[in-house]
């Protein structure tokens, strides 16, 4: 069989990185023909040498990067829009994956998803142009693969989605002491090894909150159907009930790199030795309790934005990020950021997230407005 032709966005973080664990492991069913990074030039050069991709994008390219004759510099929508792309990987961060992802999208070509952030702010525009396009929309992110993984077979519709939360670092900190937090204890996620936004965002739940907003766009599961369950350990990735009331999870190891092979190799089921197999003897040790929202206001901010709908999801994740990034530059303190993004929510004016120009300004707007709030006008 041809080997597919793989873009990857976002190719020197930590889903990037992963994502080139795999392809390594089957030299003979990809060929990377894209590799698009932001700043971390010196990793993208190595990339380079050793995929020999034919497409490159980055910031500021090195002069290595630009003297390079087998490479053509292009932006990520050029990258994606070449006609020999079979899978596009969006594993950037924050709204830089939007453009070429709907660029993709609308080529009719598959997209592995794991940049969230897309999701929450245009997720119903993305799932009309996949629609009209007929192209595959293919979830990376832990908790909605585990959905997708379990809805495989299954030809009913879920009556409800158990997402599983490991409660992040501060699950048994007691919340008066969340003030002095500092971003170095926020980084030390217990289970998973991410890129900083997303660490940040787990330890404050917002992650959570997103996720249950994806799984409501990606599944079509109403709000109210759809639980999150702490489960320290993060061996059940997530679980749907069937019509009949029984209950499927997926369950594995903390590795990122099963969901991405499962999305790169879908529909097939490969083995990979790098992963490690399930071990029975934690299974004694799995816990699953309820979630006490009231330790997490992030949560509860994303899920009523979630709920409102329109641009207030696309103004969450946009607000957020200017709140972790200024928390993370020891700007604003822990609890600042859940103040912060409430305050910006509670500022905007429902818009429907149904054009690009609409989700854009809705994001822009709430960018510089978490930054003046913050009496921050960088
Ligand atoms: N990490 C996980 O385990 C995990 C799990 C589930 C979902 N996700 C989601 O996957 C996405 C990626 O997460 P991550 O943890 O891999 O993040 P990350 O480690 O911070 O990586 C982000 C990637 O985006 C690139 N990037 C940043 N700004 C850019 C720009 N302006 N132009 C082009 N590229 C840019 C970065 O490049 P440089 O590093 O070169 O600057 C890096 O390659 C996020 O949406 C996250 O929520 C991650």
């Amino acid at each position: 069989m041809a080997k597919k032709r793989l873009v990857v966005l976002g190719s020197t973080g930590s889903i990037g990185r992963q994502t080139l664990d795999i392809i390594k492991t089957f030299p003979d069913k990809f060929e990377l023909i894209g590799l698009a990074a932001g700043n971390n030039v010196h990793l993208l050069e190595s990339q380079i040498e050793e995929f020999q991709p034919k497409s490159v994008y980055c910031i500021e390219p090195s002069h290595s990067i630009i003297k390079n004759k087998n490479i053509q510099l292009m932006s990520m929508e050029q990258m994606v829009s070449q006609p020999n792309v079979d899978i596009v990987m969006v594993a950037t961060s924050g709204n830089i994956g939007l453009i070429p992802t709907i660029k993709a999208l609308e080529k009719s070509i598959t997209v592995c998803i794991a940049n969230k952030e897309v999701i929450i702010m245009a997720g119903e525009l993305i799932k009309t142009i996949s629609r009209k396009s007929g192209a595959l929309l293919l979830p990376v992110d832990s908790e909605p693969s585990a959905i997708w993984q379990c809805m495989q077979g299954e030809s009913q519709p879920i009556r409800r989605i158990i997402l599983t939360a490991s409660g992040g670092p501060f699950y048994n900190i007691d919340p008066g002491e969340l003030d002095d937090v500092t971003p170095k204890q926020a980084l030390q996620h217990p289970t998973w090894n991410m890129g900083k936004r997303i660490t940040v965002d787990s330890s404050t739940l917002m992650n959570k909150g997103f996720e249950v907003i994806e799984a409501h766009i990606l599944f079509d599961v109403g709000f109210e159907n759809i639980e999150v369950m702490i489960h320290p350990q993060s061996l059940i990735h997530s679980m749907i009930e069937l019509t009949d009331g029984s209950i499927k999870a997926q369950i594995s190891p903390p590795d990122m790199r099963l969901p991405i092979q499962h999305a790169l190799f879908y529909p097939e089921k490969v083995a990979n030795p790098m992963l490690r197999p399930f071990d029975t003897h934690v299974a004694t040790n799995m816990e699953l309790k309820p979630l006490d929202k009231s330790r997490y206001p992030c949560f509860t901010l994303a899920v009523s934005a979630g709920i409102q709908g329109g641009t207030y999801p696309t103004v969450l994740t946009a607000a957020d990020e200017v709140a972790v990034d200024l928390f993370l530059n020891h700007r604003i303190s822990f609890t600042d950021i859940p103040r912060l993004v409430d305050s910006v929510l509670f500022d905007h004016k429902f818009s429907k997230a149904d054009s690009l120009e609409n989700i854009q300004a809705a994001d822009r707007w709430a960018r510089l407005k978490a930054l003046a709030l913050a009496g921050d006008t960088q």
